[in-house]
């Protein structure tokens, strides 16, 4: 069963081994290091109001990390991201992770609009097309939002909307 819960300091290094195997997914270019990890899992994972984080457990174990982030409470938005163990993937878990993070935003945090934006030169911009399709939410291109391989990538922007998102309902 995929449960979500907190993050565990012991799970940094974990966390950054995965990370650090997808330069082209992630809004900041640079890679990180352990001391920045534990930095961010000290300062950022329990003391940011405008971010919650949680650890993907899959029957207890450490599987994955969920976020929604830049949250906005006045306006009532947050942006989602997410990592699956790369020995894990196409298992499903991503999904359930998303649908988990998705009901803690609509029906604990409040929030009205769960938004996201994937690179196209991150194949996993196909994971989010094809649950952002399933799950009634509205879809645009944006133009040149990374530079990767010596080039300038588009990418897909996702909201999922309260009372539309049919993963809930
Ligand atoms: C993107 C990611 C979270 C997906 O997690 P996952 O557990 O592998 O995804 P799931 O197994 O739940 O897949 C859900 C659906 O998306 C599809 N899918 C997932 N990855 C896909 C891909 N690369 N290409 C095409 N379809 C894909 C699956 O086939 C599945 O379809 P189905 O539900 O109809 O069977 C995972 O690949 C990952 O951690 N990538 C690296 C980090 C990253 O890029 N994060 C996102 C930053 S924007």
């Amino acid at each position: 069963m995929i449960s979500l819960g907190p993050l565990k300091r012991e799970d940094m290094s974990q966390l950054l081994e995965w990370r650090n195997q997808f330069p082209e997914a992630w809004r900041d270019p640079r890679p990180t290091t352990i001391t920045q990890q534990y930095e961010w899992f000290d300062n950022i994972v329990s003391k940011s109001a405008e971010g919650r984080y949680w650890g993907v457990y899959a029957d207890g174990v450490f599987v994955g990390q969920v976020e929604l982030t830049s949250i906005i409470w006045e306006y009532g938005i947050g942006e989602i991201g997410l990592i699956v163990d790369p020995s894990l993937q196409g298992k499903g878990i991503g999904r359930e992770a998303v649908r988990l993070a998705i009901k803690q935003a609509f029906e604990y945090l409040r929030l009205e609009t769960v938004c996201g934006e994937c690179y196209y030169c991150n194949d996993a911009w196909r994971f989010w097309r094809k649950i952002a399709i399933d799950w009634g939410a509205y879809i645009t291109p944006l133009r040149n939002r990374k530079r990767w391989d010596n080039r300038l990538w588009d990418a897909l922007y996702f909201s999922w909307h309260k009372g539309e998102c049919a993963c809930l309902y």
